[in-house]
């Protein structure tokens, strides 16, 4: 293997790239920040946490959307933890915005779950464990808020293994909890960490279960000795199973009071995978290969409302991204210098001189990157698994000051390549349909047409069951299918041919009617 090579692979076995995904209210943003603050990152908290978004408030949530300067910038927060470079990528908190989650779930290597230990598990984490699980992602899981009166540790346990399927591999088990809570035990080193309230940095930890530190804390310990007793049944951690997103070990904390925070970053560095092998449509990309590859998973436009620009979030698949590179863009076939490439610090942009596999760079450009993109040095690649969901809600939309259509199409135009919503354009007639997956979708759109282009929109309810993405190998079927449905095809925002189904009977007798043709209820880009 020639020098290049091995620094290649070097750098690629020494990153970790990861999502916290979370029921909002469990400590995402809180543990976040710490992460950032243990990983030297960020000197002080409070700053991730002046940029959340309103979990509940529509208003609030459009309201830090302003700022988004800052909300974008970290959306990907790379820091250095020992040997390690991580890359945490932010999940949109809101349930709306599941497909966006999706997307930005398919760029990351693991995942971190953290639990409220008082609410157990909750629907949103369903959920985003069942996006992780389409792609057998690895899972790492903390208990937090232990600090409070929680739930039985083993409940949890029982909750998480039932609900999530998902086996639970305890590596540190809570000493009381609540205003006894003690601190954890480590399973595997006989040790404790000691619990002090606050935001001091490292815990003391002491070995063994006789040390004098803990003599205060004789019904605590006791407790802790009839629960190791149950825990020799527990599933111990192993990494082929966690590896393959069958097995998460589990540890408890309390985030606000950065305990247990440490033993995260520790387990990111020592158990989560590097970025391994990824699917495309023509073959396997190792990311120790010499050639860059990449896919983009996300756009963020309108960043800085000055400058009208849109960034696109490029995951690196292999070999080494240089500042001033060539790229080759496989959709379009063009070739695209990247000399305004930033890679994302903490919370400021920093321009990158290079980047490897997992990390993940940003890419201005003004609306020629869609999501899904793939970018080479060269070579015909397509990575697959960053999909467009069917949407479930549609409305009709116009422009309320008829004057104002070519900035309403060129708003809505950007808006759906971006993915904030799906723009489907009937073959006949001039109503635009807007689609979402979530109903918050069309206000935040309505929102940020008004802001950024300056139309306000009308939206009317458009009853319709479903749109479907359509191909067909045969194009005289094809021909004819389009003739006789007309009134029933639009085109997304990619161009992309969808049939709008007004009902669930009308689109099973139409699929009945049209077998050559294919009915997909996701697209993926390629
Ligand atoms: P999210 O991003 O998952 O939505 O959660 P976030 O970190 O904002 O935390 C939700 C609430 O839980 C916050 O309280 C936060 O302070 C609190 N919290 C996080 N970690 C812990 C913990 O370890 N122990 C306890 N007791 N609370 C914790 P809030 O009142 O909603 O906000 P704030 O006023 O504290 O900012």
């Amino acid at each position: 293997m020639s020098a290049e090579l091995q620094a290649i692979a070097a750098e690629a076995q020494r990153r970790r790239t990861f999502a916290i995904i979370s029921h909002p209210d469990a400590g995402k943003t809180t543990l976040t920040e710490k992460l950032l603050l243990f990983g030297g990152a960020i000197q002080a908290a409070g700053t991730v946490k002046a940029r959340k978004s309103g979990r509940h408030a529509t208003s609030d949530w459009m309201e830090i959307e302003k700022q988004r300067g800052i909300s974008v910038a970290s959306s990907v927060m790379q820091f250095d933890y020992r040997d390690c470079v991580i890359n945490l990528l932010d999940t949109p908190g809101h349930q709306d915005f599941s497909e966006d989650t999706y997307r930005v779930l398919s760029a990351v290597d693991s995942a971190l779950m953290v639990i409220d230990g008082a609410k157990g598990v909750e629907p949103q984490t369903i959920k985003l464990l069942d996006v992780c699980r389409m792609r057998d992602t690895p899972i790492l899981t903390f208990i937090n808020k232990l600090d409070r009166e929680v739930r039985d540790p083993f409940e949890l346990l029982d909750e998480v293994e039932s609900v999530l399927k998902i086996q639970c591999a305890p590596v540190t088990w809570p000493i009381g909890m609540g205003k006894t809570f003690r601190g954890v035990y480590h399973l595997a080193s006989d040790s404790v960490a000691l619990f002090t309230p606050g935001e001091g940095k490292d815990a003391e930890v002491v070995k063994g279960l006789d040390h004098p530190s803990l003599a205060g804390f004789s019904m605590e310990i006791a407790k802790l000795k009839e629960d190791l007793e149950l825990l020799a049944a527990a599933h111990q951690f192993e990494a082929e199973p966690f590896l393959s997103g069958k097995l998460t070990p589990v540890f408890f904390g309390s985030a606000i009071n950065n305990f247990g925070v440490r033993e995260i970053l520790d387990a990111l560095v020592a158990n989560a995978p590097p970025p391994k092998t990824r699917e495309s449509a023509e073959r396997a990309v190792a990311p120790e290969e010499g050639k860059f590859s990449g896919f983009i998973f996300k756009i963020q436009a309108n960043m800085d409302p000055a400058h009208r620009d849109r960034v696109a979030f490029l995951r690196v698949c292999s070999g080494r991204f240089e500042r001033g590179m060539k790229l080759w863009q496989v959709r379009t076939g063009k070739e695209i210098r990247a000399t305004q490439v930033v890679a994302f610090l903490s919370q400021r942009r920093a321009t990158i001189d290079d980047a490897y596999p997992g990390d993940i760079i940003g890419m201005f450009n003004h609306g020629s990157i869609e999501i899904g993109d793939s970018f080479t040095e060269g070579e015909n690649l397509h990575f697959t698994g960053i999909p467009y969901f069917a949407p479930e809600m549609f409305r009709a939309a116009r422009p309320k000051n008829p004057s104002k259509i070519k900035q309403f199409q060129k708003g809505l135009e950007q808006l759906g390549e971006e993915g904030a919503i799906q723009v489907f354009k009937p073959l006949s007639g001039y109503e635009v349909v807007l689609g979402a997956v979530g109903v918050l979708q069309f206000e935040v759109v309505a929102h940020r047409l008004a802001a950024e282009y300056g139309v306000e929109i009308l939206l009317e309810n458009k009853s319709l069951f479903g749109a479907r993405w359509v191909t067909c190998d045969k194009a005289e079927d094809f021909n004819r299918f389009e003739r006789e449905n007309m009134g029933n095809l639009a085109t997304d925002a990619s161009g992309s041919l969808a049939y709008l189904a007004p009902t669930r009977v009308n689109l099973d007798l139409t699929q009945e009617r049209y077998p050559s043709v294919q009915f997909h209820a996701t697209r993926e880009h390629t």
